[in-house]
């Protein structure tokens, strides 16, 4: 995968900015390409507040200018034929308007997507199209939106993709780091630390979960028990993260919430999850709404081996194959490849 530079800082939104400064020359047709990685969201206990970026596999959003005015054309690939390519549903393009619209730019812009990430994989790939096309939006313009500005507009293409309000895929693309989401109109963005070491395995099992199904089987209440366990454990990740305390990391894992009511979607993953603690990992459990299973572990050799084990469990007991990912934290999140 191609190396490109970071977001650069941002001190600005884009209060001030001069449109004239935003008109995009239709004549120059070199594209500014964005890379914005893949995410594992909720992290056990943290259902919509826990999320931290992937260095790999990553969605791709080529902007260029052209004449005309808006979101001139739309091509995907990837995705199999069944991303939306009709610009005013696809999560890409609608980012990318919601960031024209913040800086009044009128010009015309042709937008190509790249889907790296697989399709209802619990992995945040509309998070990762809606960042990359924001993100490719702002630099073609020459915008400066800061963060906050870029998150907001990104959410408006996530909800369109998986069909929910949550920030906890979008925010870790955009800005990289294993993030606390805070709710709220204009979500707030902590960044947590990491203990040295710290190291993701991925399995993605060949079926698909959507998002909002997923959603819909939680319903709106949940036991109050649950709630202490659940709330205990979130205090208790976030204390072990900044104490670098591998235990109480391990301890907290857990997701007596979601993980509970979800896992009769994803074929195996009781014994996927077991496999992966087998193996050394310090947790386990779905990335996001699943199918993807993830494993925190500490060390590359470890989650090398957990990797593996998930896989080997997905086929024996689903019959399902695997691909997996082995990362660390993406400190970088979504990066410039191409500057047009
Ligand atoms: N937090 C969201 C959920 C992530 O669990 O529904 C969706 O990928």
């Amino acid at each position: 995968m191609e190396r490109g530079s970071s977001l650069p800082a941002r001190a600005s939104g884009s209060a001030g900015t001069d449109p004239a400064a935003l008109r995009v020359d239709a004549g120059s047709r070199s594209p500014v390409r964005v890379f914005a990685p893949a995410s594992v969201s909720n992290l056990g206990c943290g259902f919509d507040v826990f999320g931290l970026a992937l260095e790999e596999p990553g969605d791709e959003v080529a902007v260029r200018g052209v004449a005309g005015s808006g979101i001139v054309s739309l091509t995907v690939a990837g995705g199999g034929g069944r991303v939306p390519g009709d610009p005013a549903s696809n999560a890409a393009t609608i980012a990318a308007q919601s960031v024209m619209h913040r800086l009044g730019s009128d010009a015309g812009v042709a937008v190509e997507l790249r889907k790296g990430i697989p399709l209802a994989s619990g992995l945040g790939g509309s998070a990762a199209s809606a960042v990359a096309g924001a993100v490719a939006a702002d630099a073609l313009l020459g915008g400066g939106l800061d963060r906050t500005a870029l998150l907001e507009c990104a959410l408006l293409g996530e909800r369109e993709g998986s069909g929910a309000n949550h920030a906890d895929n979008v925010a870790p693309s955009l800005a990289g780091g294993f993030v606390l989401v805070l709710p709220g109109r204009t979500p707030q963005v902590v960044e947590l630390p990491t203990p040295a070491g710290l190291t993701l395995a991925v399995a993605h099992p060949a079926i698909e979960v959507e998002t909002l199904r997923a959603r819909t089987i939680l319903g709106d209440t949940i036991p109050l028990a649950a709630g202490v366990r659940q709330w205990g454990h979130t205090a208790g990740l976030v204390a072990g993260l900044f104490r670098e305390d591998w235990e109480l990391i391990a301890h907290c894992l857990c997701d007596a919430v979601a993980e509970p009511l979800r896992a009769k979607l994803v074929p195996g993953f009781a014994k996927v999850r077991e496999a992966a603690l087998g193996a050394g990992a310090a947790g386990a459990g779905l990335s996001g709404s699943g199918p993807s299973v993830f494993a925190l572990c500490r060390g590359r050799t470890v989650a090398e081996r957990a990797a593996a084990a998930m896989a080997a469990a997905f086929c024996d007991e689903a019959g399902l194959g695997s691909d997996t990912v082995v990362s660390p934290v993406n400190r970088v999140g979504a990066r410039v490849l191409e500057t047009g």
